[in-house]
């Protein structure tokens, strides 16, 4: 059993930043650039319940600590040994790792094709019937794939890629529901060696047009459309309008899901039950160099547009495998649920690379989770019987919010591990989780690790790390971060700061598309040598790492990565906006809410009308994930001298509070006043 050792009076999770002068509280949740000050304290401790570790791949922190020590000593030979060991080759790897910072090559002279390592290695043993994806629709019907399904699937996809033209190393984007097709699409670009583009399929006709045509994808791969919260969400109509904005797309391959009517246009789209089932359930699969491209996801920077993450082939994969294997201790019999979207970089690794990788049986599911009701999360752990469920703080929060009585009316005896992933979780939140979700016997891994990182960075090893809630606790194998200030220098114990990660890892990103200049500033100029987190963090004295969330301009809305600057070119492009600024507000359950301050252009008066029209503009700019929480006119934002907007001061403006921040650089003052009087 879990021991708790002493419980604090009350948690505080309120964070608070620091200027050079002087102690001047900064906002709740942006830790200031120069020094970070936490104080977050927790002293729950829960060891891993005994029970667990005697059957954990890692038992004890003794052999965490020694494994971890090791490895980071001589990352090569770690790393050498584990893809040895974790992957199939077709050919054997020559050089462990080039490093050039900030460019890494993993494995040179090695070949490998995921596909393979993800299906045909597991049925050719007797795996091969073990269900690889059991799914669940959001309406209530279920598949369930075997391995010898996935591989039969996943080979007919590729063929019926091939007879559209693609080659290795071409892009493919993929707009889907959370069918088992889209799971079946990423593979099946794999097996070919091209490159697949995942895009979320909550985002804008906008967002799609955007990714298709940075990528320069030529193949769109999507559905009719898909279900969320009982209504159809319109995938082929976005699509559709999506190609008037672009020209590399030749064709579109349509999975039927919803059975709504869908334009066709001939010659370009294709329905999937067409041309995939008779397509021969066998592909040859790509010997695909260890650095060959792997796929891209987009994610939001500070400035300017999304950038597409790039990853390649044998670093993620072994990132993704050897994570999963210890992180989520996975076993024969487990039954695992990942509640992610595959179109974050959470679906990519856990819920398809990863525990497939590793033969696991993960389950897979459609919808929203409170459709019908909020028992949904909790009935499918019980039909399942799901023995480890890893989502996410925001989901959490939203349960605690709805109440116990729904996960109480489900028998939850199956789990036997929890992770969490995608913002810090708050102890309470934690602690419910814990409670009323695992019933105190299961150990919680809260996973911190990025788009960029390709795989968990810093996480408890369930059976062998004491958690703390609110921490990460303890690096991943082979990873080695630090806490550092402004000039890299490491910060003493307890002190914040900006959290990096000093050595190369394999599954790190290689680059941005198509920008190596962006790449280098982006993480790699603040700290020379290091690779930059963009997060402040502190370390406490036995060595746990907690997260305190962004230092960039990047909002953190439900776990999903928003770019201020994204939100405000949005509400910039529409007609009646002179100007906006965008900034975080702490939100009890997406845990930043967006708050738009907006400068309308001259002669147009603010009504409620207008913002109506400027948050379905957003909506239509980037997708419903981004819609503004409040929209306020303001007849002119808070400036410096030279003309920067200073989003520190409207931060405290959205959240409330009386603003005790520097404010000699602001060329205006009566602006905040007004901003403030508005308020009222
Ligand atoms: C945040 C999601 C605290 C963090 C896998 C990071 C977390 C960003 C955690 C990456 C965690 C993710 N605790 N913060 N366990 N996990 N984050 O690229 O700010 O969508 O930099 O990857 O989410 O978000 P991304």
């Amino acid at each position: 059993m879990s021991s708790t050792k002493r419980k604090p009076s009350r948690v505080k999770s309120s964070r608070n930043g620091k200027s050079k002068k002087g102690s001047r509280p900064s906002s709740p949740n942006k830790p200031s650039q120069d020094s970070i000050v936490s104080v977050l304290a927790e002293s729950r401790v829960f060891n891993p319940p005994k029970s667990f570790s005697r059957t954990a791949l890692i038992g004890s922190e003794q052999q965490y600590k020694k494994i971890w020590r090791d490895s980071v000593k001589n990352p090569t030979k770690f790393w050498a040994k584990q893809a040895k060991e974790q992957l199939e080759w077709i050919k054997p790897f020559k050089k462990v790792l080039t490093w050039k910072p900030p460019f890494a090559k993993w494995f040179e002279g090695g070949k490998l094709n995921v596909s393979v390592n993800c299906l045909d290695r597991h049925v050719r043993t007797e795996k091969r019937n073990k269900a690889a994806i059991i799914w669940e629709g959001e309406p209530g019907d279920t598949r369930v794939l075997t391995y010898h399904d996935l591989l039969r699937e996943v080979s007919k996809c590729a063929n019926a890629l091939e007879a559209m033209g693609v080659k290795p190393g071409h892009r493919v984007a993929i707009y889907m529901p959370m069918i088992p097709e889209i799971a079946i699409a990423m593979l099946a670009c794999t097996r070919i060696g091209a490159m697949h583009t995942v895009v979320f399929g909550g985002f804008s006709s906008e967002a799609l047009a955007d990714r298709c045509n940075d990528s320069q994808a030529s193949v769109v791969i999507t559905a009719d459309g898909g279900f969320r919260k009982g209504a159809n969400v319109p995938l082929k109509k976005n699509v559709d309008a999506a190609l008037e904005k672009t020209t590399s797309v030749k064709n579109v391959l349509v999975v039927k899901r919803t059975g709504e009517s869908v334009t066709m246009k001939p010659g370009r789209d294709h329905w999937w039950h067409d041309v995939v089932p008779n397509q021969s359930g066998h592909y040859e699969p790509y010997a695909a160099d260890s650095e060959h491209p792997l796929f891209l996801l987009y994610t939001s920077g500070s400035t300017g547009k999304p950038k597409g993450i790039l990853h390649t082939t044998a670093g993620y994969l072994l990132g993704a495998t050897i994570s999963a294997k210890y992180v989520f201790d996975l076993k024969e019999t487990d039954t695992y649920w990942c509640t992610a979207d595959a179109g974050w970089v959470t679906g990519h690794s856990y819920i398809v690379y990863g525990p497939l990788a590793n033969g696991a049986t993960a389950v897979m599911y459609e919808g929203a989770p409170n459709f019908p009701d909020w028992g949904r999360l909790w009935s499918i752990v019980e039909k399942h019987h799901v023995s480890i469920l890893y989502t996410a703080p925001t989901a959490i929060r939203a349960c605690i919010k709805a109440g116990d009585e729904w996960p109480k009316k489900y028998n939850l005896k199956s789990l036997r591990l929890l992770g969490s992933v995608g913002e810090p979780i708050n102890p309470e939140a934690w602690i419910w989780y814990h409670e009323v979700i695992g019933g105190k016997r299961c150990p919680i891994v809260d996973t911190w690790w990025q788009t960029e990182t390709g795989s968990m960075m810093i996480t408890p090893i369930p059976g062998a790390i004491p958690q703390i809630p609110g921490s990460a606790t303890k690096p991943f194998f082979g990873i080695d971060p630090e806490i550092v200030d402004k000039n890299g220098n490491p910060v003493p114990k307890g002190q914040g700061g900006f959290l990096v990660i000093k050595k190369p890892w394999p599954s790190m990103l290689r680059t941005i598309w198509g920008d190596d200049e962006r790449f280098k500033a982006a993480y790699w100029s603040q700290i020379p040598g290091m690779y930059f987190t963009g997060d402040g963090a502190r370390q406490d004295k036995k060595g746990n790492f907690w997260i305190m969330g962004r230092i960039d301009d990047v909002l953190n809305v439900s776990g999903h990565r928003l770019s201020t600057m994204e939100i405000e070119s949005a509400l910039v492009s529409h007609d009646l906006v002179a100007e906006s600024a965008v900034v975080g507000r702490p939100d009890d359950l997406k845990g930043e809410g967006i708050i738009c301050f907006v400068t309308l252009k001259a002669g147009i008066s603010p009504s409620t009308e207008v913002k109506d029209k400027l948050s379905k503009h957003v909506v239509t700019q980037i997708g419903a994930l981004a819609r503004p929480d409040e929209i306020r006119f303001a007849d002119a934002l808070p400036k410096t001298r030279s003309g920067k907007i200073m989003r520190r001061l409207l931060r405290d403006v959205a959240a409330g509070k009386q603003s005790t921040q520097d404010t000699t650089t602001l060329e205006d003052l009566s602006v905040l006043a007004n901003l403030r009087q508005d308020e009222d």
